[in-house]
């Protein structure tokens, strides 16, 4: 099967029972995926499939053929990255950091789909992820903050857009 992982296609051979997250941490090497429960509970293992996040734990690797997968350590090369990393760091929303990955990539598909506009938003969409040391306070205030602020890409283009209208009007 081909799947696309953090922007790369890989061919990959696997048994057909095989699990994403054993995929992405035994043959790919890519740890940021963390497993807990096992089933489908907590979202340490939560990765986005086609911009949706799934529990990996659960979720067979053959039915991520055809599709992108982003894990955090796709995501930590962005832009955005920055931004979530400093949102997390300056209210200390974290301590071991083991949820951390599932939460960053979480809240990033709910930003992504419109879906992450205030404290309603947050509490909803973090429902299924489980931290066992912050105690969610500092969690849900950088999740607000990253409420509050657009993506880096959608700034650029509302930036571009108002320099492109600011032109017209000019001429
Ligand atoms: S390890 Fe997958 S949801 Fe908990
Ligand atoms: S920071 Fe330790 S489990 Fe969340």
């Amino acid at each position: 099967m081909r799947i696309g992982i953090n922007g790369t296609r890989r061919e990959l051979t696997v048994p057909a029972r095989e699990l994403l997250l054993d995929t992405l941490r035994d043959r790919l090497g890519l740890t940021g995926a963390k497993r807990s429960c096992d089933v489908q509970v907590c979202g340490t293992c939560t990765v986005l499939v086609d911009g949706e996040p799934v529990s990996s734990c659960t979720y067979l690797t053959c039915d991520a053929d055809g599709r992108e997968v982003l894990t955090i350590e796709g995501f930590a090369r962005s832009d955005e990255f920055a931004q979530f990393e400093r949102a997390f760091v300056d209210r200390a929303a974290l301590q071991c950091g083991f949820c951390t990955p599932g939460f960053m990539l979480t809240l990033k598909a709910l930003r992504d789909a419109g879906e992450l506009r205030d404290r309603d938003d947050v509490i909803a969409g973090l429902d299924g992820n489980v931290c066992r040391c912050t105690g969610y306070k500092s969690i849900v205030e950088a999740a607000e903050a990253l409420a509050g602020e657009p993506a880096p890409a959608a700034a650029e283009a509302r930036a571009g857009g108002a320099a492109a209208s600011g032109s017209r009007d000019a001429a």
